[in-house]
């Protein structure tokens, strides 16, 4: 079964209420999506496997711990999931980015897909599929079904907003599915944003509104 978390962390808490602001700036928004992005990847690969190997410190050998298991790859849903790539490349720079190419159709709120590009091997990778709000859960759903179609079977869906109704639709549609959150908020309003949310968050983190 899904499973849904609340990353409670103090910092992700802190930087997610400036985030919040409504007179945060597109740098300050940008920055902080950012940090948040890596805090949070910092708390959903907890669960990475480890594996033993044998190092020469200079010192003496020892059995030292390395990653083991899928290679990673971070999937950003277009656009506003670009904003938290590079803070989880930063913990995690080897990992292959794919990209999705989706927007909500303003009037049907339906998800429309106009790209996606991802490595050869994603059928083999753990995925951080990541977007910063969960709002009907269209998006996220549809992101999964293409993930799915190219034979990832491997995907932890990593958001910083939530609203109760996207996460029940996504959990619906994949039951296999990992869901993180930084916040879990109250309700969708009739134009289908997050209230209270953050507003729209491409357009905060590009500027283009
Ligand atoms: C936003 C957000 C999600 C989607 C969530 O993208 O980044 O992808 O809405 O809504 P849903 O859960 O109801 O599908 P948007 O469509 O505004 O596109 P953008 O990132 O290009 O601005
Ligand atoms: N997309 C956003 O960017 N914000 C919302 O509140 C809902 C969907």
């Amino acid at each position: 079964m899904s499973k849904f978390t609340v990353v409670e962390h103090p910092l992700i808490q802190h930087k997610l209420s400036i985030l919040r602001r409504k007179e945060a700036s597109t740098k300050e928004f940008r920055e902080l999506v950012d940090e948040i992005g890596m805090l949070m990847a910092y708390e959903v690969s907890r669960e990475l496997p480890l594996e033993d190997v044998t190092i020469e410190t200079p010192v003496a050998q020892m059995t030292a711990k390395q990653l083991a298991g899928k290679k990673l790859a971070v999937v950003p849903i277009l656009r506003a999931g670009i904003g938290m790539v590079d803070g989880i490349l930063k913990l995690i720079p080897a990992a292959r980015v794919g990209h999705i190419g989706m927007y909500r159709d303003e009037e049907t709120m339906k998800p429309v897909e106009y790209m996606v590009k991802l490595p050869t091997d994603i059928a083999d990778r753990q995925i951080f599929l990541v977007d910063p709000m969960l709002a009907t859960g269209g998006s996220a759903a549809l992101a999964v079904d293409v993930l799915k179609k190219r034979g990832a079977s491997n995907i932890k869906f990593v958001c910083l907003v939530a609203a109760p109704e996207g996460v029940k639709a996504l959990q619906e549609a994949h039951p296999d599915l990992d869901i993180y959150a930084a916040s879990l908020d109250d309700h969708l309003n009739e134009q289908g944003y997050i209230v209270p949310g953050l507003g729209d968050a491409g357009d905060r983190l590009f500027g283009t509104k």
